[in-house]
């Protein structure tokens, strides 16, 4: 059957005249709709686990913008919580979690075969947006690559240089491993399950990938990646994955290759024409506008966006920012960037 979602086809393979076009946090508090959603909600976390407002701060920026993909509205953390450990956001500050530091803090976690109980919620979200969506719009599944989300539970919180887990790392290794071990498993779960309920495409979040250097890159970035997808892939067939190994600089060559992920996101610390030559070789390629032209706008903006278009013009692309759109940033520049996106 031929594939006609334009997400679909460059995730295939395909190029295409005008790339397709998504945006990492695209429902965010950038939008004033999505600012009233989260209110009626009473907090970020009560909007994660309400399908029926989850499902609806989804659609906001479908409907605001018509982008190709729209992205289940959840959080990488809800993994550690279905794993049992406390989570909450501080307001203006950032997610807060408890600790986990050694064997003591590994017993208490929950197999992954429990997680379910907890993100049942999530899985309703997808399963709505499957029916509620445009035809032409991509549903795109996500969760926490391990080593990120292992950043998370072991400092608690959001770090500048994840010290905290490279000190386990280097000091626990046990402790560690298993940790990986046990959030890699917790995310097959999650996925295949957002998979069963409608999710067309999965992507993982390496948000911190960029802190590991050499083996440990291989070893805490890349291979978890590869297992995940393997197994992904086995289960629900020909599945579409994007990973998202953030700031890989050199690693990002070959990373399609050693994963086996369908499409490479990349964030803006690589030029477009250096990832076209070196890794859109290997497949589809996603990104890669700095979020800050969001906020600035202007010529800048457009320059920056038609560059990208013609570095990437060779190959399969999924246009993108590199990384996720700030609260700061302006509706209209959305506008520009993707009037900018289907015009050149
Ligand atoms: O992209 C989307 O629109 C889908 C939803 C989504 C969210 N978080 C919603 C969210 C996705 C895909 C994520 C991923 C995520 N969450 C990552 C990986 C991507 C990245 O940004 O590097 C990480 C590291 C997290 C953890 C997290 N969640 C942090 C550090 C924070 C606080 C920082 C911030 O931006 O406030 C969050 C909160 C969060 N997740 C918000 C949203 C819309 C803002 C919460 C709010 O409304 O107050």
């Amino acid at each position: 059957m031929a594939v006609e979602k334009t997400i679909l086809k460059a995730l295939a393979g395909e190029k295409q005249t005008t790339p397709p076009i998504w945006m990492m946090r695209q429902a965010g508090r950038y939008l004033p709709e999505y600012r009233a959603t989260r209110a009626e909600a009473g907090d970020f976390l009560s909007l994660c686990y309400n399908s029926d407002l989850a499902t609806e701060v989804t659609l906001q920026p479908i409907r605001r913008y018509g982008f190709d993909a729209a992205i289940l509205f959840a959080d990488i953390l809800l993994v550690p919580q279905a794993l049992g450990a406390d989570l909450w956001f501080v307001t203006g500050e950032g997610p807060r979690l408890s600790t986990i530091t050694d064997q003591a803090g590994l017993n208490a976690l929950k197999p992954a075969s429990d997680i379910h109980e907890t993100l049942n919620p999530v899985y309703q979200t997808v399963r709505n947006l499957s029916q509620a969506l445009p035809r032409e719009t991509t549903l795109i599944g996500f969760a926490g690559a391990p080593w990120t989300v292992a950043t998370y539970m072991i400092a608690g919180r959001g770090t500048p240089d994840q010290g905290p887990a490279h000190a386990l790392k280097a000091e626990n290794k046990a402790v560690f491993e298993a940790l990986l071990e046990r959030i890699t498993e917790a995310t097959i779960e999650y996925l295949s399950a957002q998979i069963e309920a409608g999710a067309e495409c999965v992507k993982l979040f390496d948000s911190w990938a960029g802190s590991l250097k050499g083996e440990d890159f291989d070893t805490y970035a890349t291979a978890p990646a590869k297992r995940i997808i393997a197994e992904l892939k086995a289960r629900h067939g020909d599945i579409p994955i994007i990973a998202f190994p953030r700031e890989a600089g050199d690693k990002y060559i070959g990373f399609h290759e050693k994963t086996g992920a369908d499409c490479v996101a990349l964030d803006d610390s690589v030029t477009p024409e250096w990832a076209a030559e070196h890794v859109q070789v290997s497949g589809c390629v996603q990104g890669n506008l700095a979020s800050k032209h969001m906020v600035t706008g202007g010529d800048d903006l457009v320059r920056e966006t038609r560059r990208i278009v013609e570095a990437f013009r060779g190959g399969p692309h999924i246009f993108n920012l590199g990384h996720g759109i700030t609260p700061e940033a302006d509706p209209d520049n959305v506008q520009l960037m993707i009037d900018t996106v289907r015009g050149a």
